[in-house]
């Protein structure tokens, strides 16, 4: 079965077709990243005006992308006739990059009388893990979701057994790298790549432990990362240490929490696969260590290939496929109902 799925939930406009949840077809994914980048920050009406903008031309290109693969030049009739089923994120997200998706979608939907399936974003990171893979994980799994908006853990008895178990009380920890790379002056906008590429030029961490672990002892799983970004900001302001030391610093504080939390939870439910999904998998510390660490427990950990941690289509299709109930185009809203807390 290919599913054609559609992501539009924040700066990237994204489309990609998914055979059977597990074969990436084909994919593709704008950005309007630059234009935030001169104002150092999303603004939400810019970006949903960009998914407009970039809407027509990638559901072009994909419907291109796919006919051509088949070396066929028919590519409107090609893409309905061998498509089964349409897929959208409909949430979490900024409300107006949605809504372009959504509409795009059900319109697509009606046009082409193909079933459409809601997703989850945060759902969506977890089932990069099911693409390509050599081998698939295996139930009952723990995710660790670390987006730009979202820190959760999640117990995953089955598909669509989703049990929310904690996650971050206020920043995500993505936006506590990026925020954290603004104040070592790296970046505007996005700066989490940027921060850890400084961390691993440093030879010498000599801050080890100044900065806090926050709630690395408690029982429960809750994150936090608003502490730990002041703590920052007041290290910088002391002026003891160099960039690179504090960046090192800051990454191995954020994965000793994201690490121990884990393992911790891993033990506690005796999960057989440990799954990483979202932009924050891309850190190579944290996929080094907690493949380490949960090796050393006997669970085997999952994570995305680089290109699919951060936005795109394609894990939205692999969701799709195996949480597929299509709705009533009705019953389909940008921002609707299926968080992972509602779906437990
Ligand atoms: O999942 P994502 O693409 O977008 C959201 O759904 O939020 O995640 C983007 C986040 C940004 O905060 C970005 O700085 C962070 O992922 N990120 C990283 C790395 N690559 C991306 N953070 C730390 N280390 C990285 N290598
Ligand atoms: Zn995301």
């Amino acid at each position: 079965m290919k599913i054609l799925a559609l992501e539009t939930s924040c700066d990237e406009t994204a489309a990609a077709i998914v055979e059977d949840g597990v074969k990436e077809v084909c994919s593709v994914v704008a950005s309007s990243r630059e234009f935030h980048e001169e104002t150092g920050g999303i603004v939400p009406e810019v970006a949903a005006r960009k998914q407009v903008e970039f809407i027509i031309p990638v559901l072009d290109n994909i419907v291109k992308k796919f006919s051509d693969k088949a070396d066929t030049n028919t590519s409107i009739d090609y893409a309905r006739e061998n498509i089964d089923m349409l897929a959208v994120t409909v949430g979490p997200g900024l409300i107006g990059s949605l809504l372009v998706g959504v509409e795009a979608a059900k319109a697509l939907s009606l046009a082409w009388e193909k079933s459409l399936i809601p997703v989850n974003h945060l759902v969506g990171h977890i089932y990069a893990n099911w693409v390509d893979a050599e081998d698939l994980p295996e139930f009952p799994s723990l995710a660790l979701v670390v987006s730009g908006g979202h820190t959760d853990l999640v117990l995953m008895g089955g598909h669509g057994d989703l049990i929310y178990l904690g996650g971050t009380l206020d920043d995500a920890v993505g936006e506590a790298f990026d925020k954290t790379a603004r104040l070592l002056g790296l970046s505007k906008y996005l700066g989490g790549p940027e921060l850890s590429r400084l961390a691993s030029t440093c030879k010498d961490n000599k801050a080890i432990g100044v900065l806090p672990r926050p709630l690395l002892d408690s029982d429960k799983y809750d994150l936090s990362f608003s502490g730990l970004k002041t703590a920052v900001k007041r290290l910088i302001e002391k002026d003891i240490y160099p960039p690179d030391v504090i960046a090192c610093e800051f990454e191995n504080a954020v994965v000793d929490v994201l690490v121990s939390k884990s393992i911790k939870a891993a033990k506690e439910y005796k999960v057989k696969s440990l799954l990483l999904g979202g932009g924050v998998s891309a850190n190579l510390q944290l996929r080094t260590r907690i493949k380490n660490e949960a090796a050393n427990i006997g669970v085997k950990t999952h994570i995305p290939p680089l290109h699919l941690c951060t936005d795109n289509a394609v894990y939205i299709a692999s969701a799709a496929y195996f949480n597929n109930h299509p709705r009533n185009l009705s019953e389909i809203d940008a921002d609707s109902s299926l968080g992972i807390i509602d779906i437990v």
